[in-house]
């Protein structure tokens, strides 16, 4: 698969963000590194009957179809305003991209006969942007423990090594969306006066502020319902994560996310803060003792 945009890598010009240089890199980063597998092709492993039972309940299908079905169709209404047509392309195929995910879990749910609730009905939101960067910083959430909890299932051996393949795609996808997003942000708020950029910044802190609530609410709530919890990623942690600590948990997220986000052209901005806070809250937690001879 072609990582990264080497054009960008090899020449390494100053960048200056906000510049139609930076709307250029991001953009083409997205769309060069694009995988045209298919959802329908995939071969699903067959699996014995601890992976089958490990693999259905995980409280985890219901939100992730709708999380992705939700992301396609906000990132695409956004992208249908936006008047750039370099921007647009990168968007549509963000997007598509997401709408493939769906596919990918839909397939999946249907090869290992698992039940879905009824899907909500999706509602368009009055507000496109706001529903987009919502979207666009909850994926910066997901994506940074779906990295490690990823690295998690392959090292654990709990699920077919076929299996945890067949969503590296999906993963390495995540984690463009993530870069061409913040880098989006940034550019944007660039591109405004001082006080648009004030109030595209108090947005931002809004959105952030949502998705606590979103996640603290709906977190208290487990337990009253079918797991409809869109701390879905951290929620998984307990199916995937065994003998691992918190700590454990946080230092697999950062080197993956590391990992990861290091494919491409180092010029581009990183989404930064949930890692950041990861690294805070990791400087509280112990260090787990040596095990017993
Ligand atoms: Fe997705
Ligand atoms: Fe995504």
């Amino acid at each position: 698969m072609k990582i990264g945009n080497s054009e960008a890598r090899a020449t390494r010009a100053p960048l200056r963000l906000g510049s139609d240089e930076h709307r250029d890199l991001f953009c083409r980063t997205l769309l060069s590194t694009f995988n045209p597998y298919k959802p329908a092709v995939i071969d699903w492993p067959k699996l014995d009957d601890d992976a089958l039972r490990r693999l259905t309940s995980l409280p985890i299908w219901d939100i992730a179809v709708q999380t992705e079905e939700k992301a396609s169709r906000r990132v695409q209404a956004f992208a249908n305003g936006v008047t750039d047509p370099l921007l647009r392309e990168a968007m549509e195929l963000n997007a598509f991209e997401e709408g493939r995910h769906r596919h990918v879990l839909a397939n999946l749910v249907s090869a290992y006969g698992i039940d879905l609730c009824p899907q909500e009905e999706y509602r368009a939101p009055r507000d496109i942007e706001w529903a987009f960067m919502v979207t666009g910083f909850s994926e910066c959430v997901d994506s940074f423990f779906a990295f490690g909890l990823f690295e998690l299932a392959r090292r654990s051996g709990l699920f077919p090594g076929d299996l945890v393949d067949t969503f590296e795609p999906v993963i390495h996808e995540e984690g463009r969306h993530i870069l061409f997003f913040v880098n989006w942000v940034e550019w944007r708020r660039r591109k405004l006066s001082l006080l648009q950029r004030l109030w595209f910044d108090l947005r931002i802190a809004a959105v952030w502020i949502y998705l606590g609530w979103e996640r603290i609410g709906l977190a208290r709530d487990l337990g009253d319902g079918p797991a409809q919890d869109n701390n879905f990623t951290v929620t998984g942690a307990g199916s995937v994560a065994t003998n691992v600590t918190l700590r454990g948990l946080i230092d697999v997220c950062l080197a993956e996310n590391d990992r990861r986000l290091g494919l491409y052209d180092p010029r581009l901005v990183r989404p930064n803060f949930i890692p950041n806070l990861a690294r805070i809250v990791r400087r509280f937690l112990p260090v787990a003792a040596p095990a017993a001879a």
